[in-house]
């Protein structure tokens, strides 16, 4: 599977995105990372359609819009009219997960499943056939800047076992902590597109994402 940098705008210079963005695209990142967070979910908020909306005329990057919301059926169609690409849902926000990721697709966008850190790979063994792209919590859900929970790379080795297993070639994400110094163990235990926010957006952007790009040769 192609290796894919998703650089998450939740860390980004909200005064100056457009040009931000300009960066992370000649750096070459494939993917723009959008965590909308509602409140609920997590303990924080932080931005939603009129974001992606306002910024879809910038840049041709796949947008892969991370929904940290409570019942996010409600927005999926929404979300698919401002722009995005590929929708997230978080297993735990869904009462109806198979029906969420079938909503998704026929809004014309790809599916994502996420699970944070103690939510078990077994819980979406039953839509892993469904789903373009599984999104491995790396830490808990909320904030951008926090370290990396170590035994969820063990997790990502055993979704990607249990692709190989079924027989399903899906996208693997990690998002939460990914810097320099944990992207390595990130790619060697299997995913194969990379969140990071803080890792790329604070300090020179452009040679930040340009160092993670070289990292996934
Ligand atoms: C929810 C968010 C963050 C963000 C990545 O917490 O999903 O994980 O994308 O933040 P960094 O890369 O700064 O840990
Ligand atoms: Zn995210």
């Amino acid at each position: 599977m192609e290796k894919c940098l998703a650089p998450s705008i939740l860390s980004a210079d909200f005064g100056v995105l457009k040009e931000q963005l300009e960066l992370i695209d000649d750096a070459g990142a494939q993917y723009v990372h959008f965590d909308v967070m509602d409140g609920v979910f997590v303990p924080s908020i932080s931005y939603g359609m009129p974001v992606l909306k306002s910024i879809r005329k910038y840049t041709d990057r796949l947008f892969d819009v991370h929904l940290m919301i409570v019942d996010p059926e409600r927005y999926i169609k929404d979300f698919a009219e401002a722009g995005a690409d590929i929708i997230t849902v978080h297993a735990e926000a869904c009462k109806h997960l198979d029906a969420t990721i079938d909503l998704i697709k026929s809004c014309g966008a790809m599916a994502g499943v996420a699970i944070n850190p103690a939510t078990p790979v077994s819980t979406i063994k039953h839509v892993l056939d469904k789903v373009d792209m599984v999104l491995i919590m790396t830490v808990n859900p909320g904030f951008g800047g926090q370290k990396l929970i170590p035994y969820t790379i063990d997790k990502v080795r055993e979704l990607c076992d249990l692709c190989n297993k079924l027989g399903v070639k899906i996208d693997i994400e990690v998002d939460g902590g990914i810097n320099i110094d944990t992207i390595d163990a990130a790619l060697d235990a299997g995913a194969n597109i990379i969140v990071a926010g803080s890792a790329v957006f604070k300090g020179d952007v452009k040679a930040n994402a340009e160092a993670l790009l070289e990292k996934m040769r």
